[in-house]
């Protein structure tokens, strides 16, 4: 058997995807399906999540989950919820995340902005993360989580919510690794460049500073984000991120933001 067939096991592996709805979590929902592992679709929109199980290679694996995530009960819920329908959850994306607009620079961005960003991201990182170790370990199973952050975890963005929240995911991702290893749980962040999805509007003109010479496509970040997830492919892979972004950090492309009237 070849080193990359087969990299779940579908009788023990399972998932949960949040962001399934759309963009990246969306193909990381449908190729982890498309594996043959039972997962949970999880998203705020309950039109996307219903189009992209309809679109999914294997619908009957997808089970579907509503709520809002900036909400703690909700997370609360999701935990429950995931557990009844698959047990032991072994596998976790976290990829939700609000939407980000140009104009929430730092003069300009309401509390209410900065508080929903940081609650998805970082808070829901955080608890589900917490929330789904507690059980692999009481369970002596081994798992692999995968947080989506961001080029911006390092350099801004001209959105101080969304960037400041992709660093402590960062970070988050570097603690969770460094505690859950000892039990098996490997933990590690998938960084996009500029990927056309829901999430991220590009200027075409930006193509110009991809050296592979596209912009990133959800489906570009589905084989990466399956090799980490997987134990047979990355058993020793823990604690780092993994840039699926085409070379585009190796130039600095985003100019300071219009203030507009002061
Ligand atoms: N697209 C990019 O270029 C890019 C670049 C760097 C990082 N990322 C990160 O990758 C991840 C996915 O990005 P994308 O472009 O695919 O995003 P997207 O907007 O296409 O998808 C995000 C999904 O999260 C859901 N969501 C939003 N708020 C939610 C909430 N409160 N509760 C539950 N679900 C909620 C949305 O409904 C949507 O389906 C994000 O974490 C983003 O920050 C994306």
């Amino acid at each position: 058997m070849s080193l990359l067939d087969h990299p779940f096991d579908p009788d023990r592996d399972t998932a949960l995807v949040t962001g399934a709805g759309n963009g990246i979590g969306r193909a990381i929902a449908n190729a982890l399906v498309g594996e043959g592992v039972r997962t949970v679709f999880a998203d705020v929109s309950e039109e996307r999540v219903t189009n992209a199980i309809a679109g999914a290679p294997r619908p009957e694996l997808a089970i579907p989950w509503l709520g809002d995530l900036a909400l703690r009960a909700e997370r609360d819920r999701l935990l429950a919820d995931a557990a009844t329908a698959l047990g032991i959850v072994t596998h976790f994306v976290h990829s939700a995340s609000p939407p980000r607009r140009e104009s929430d620079h730092a003069l300009a961005v309401s509390d209410d902005t900065w508080t929903a960003m940081r609650e998805v991201n970082v808070d829901a990182g955080f608890q589900l993360s917490r929330g789904l170790a507690r059980k692999l370990i009481a369970a002596k199973r081994p798992g692999s989580f995968l947080i989506l952050t961001s080029l911006h975890a390092g350099t801004p963005r001209n959105l101080p919510h969304y960037s400041t929240s992709k660093a402590a995911l960062t970070m988050l991702v570097k603690e969770l690794a460094k505690t859950l290893g000892r039990f098996g749980i490997r933990v590690n962040a998938l960084v996009p460049g500029a990927i056309v999805a829901g999430g991220f509007v590009a200027d075409p003109g930006m193509v110009r500073h991809v050296p592979l010479g596209r912009l990133g496509r959800a489906e570009d970040l589905a084989p990466m984000a399956l090799a980490v997830l997987s134990d047979r492919v990355s058993a020793y892979v823990t604690g780092t991120s993994i840039v699926v972004d085409g070379g585009i950090s190796l130039t600095n492309w985003f100019d300071p933001p219009a203030l507009g009237d002061l």
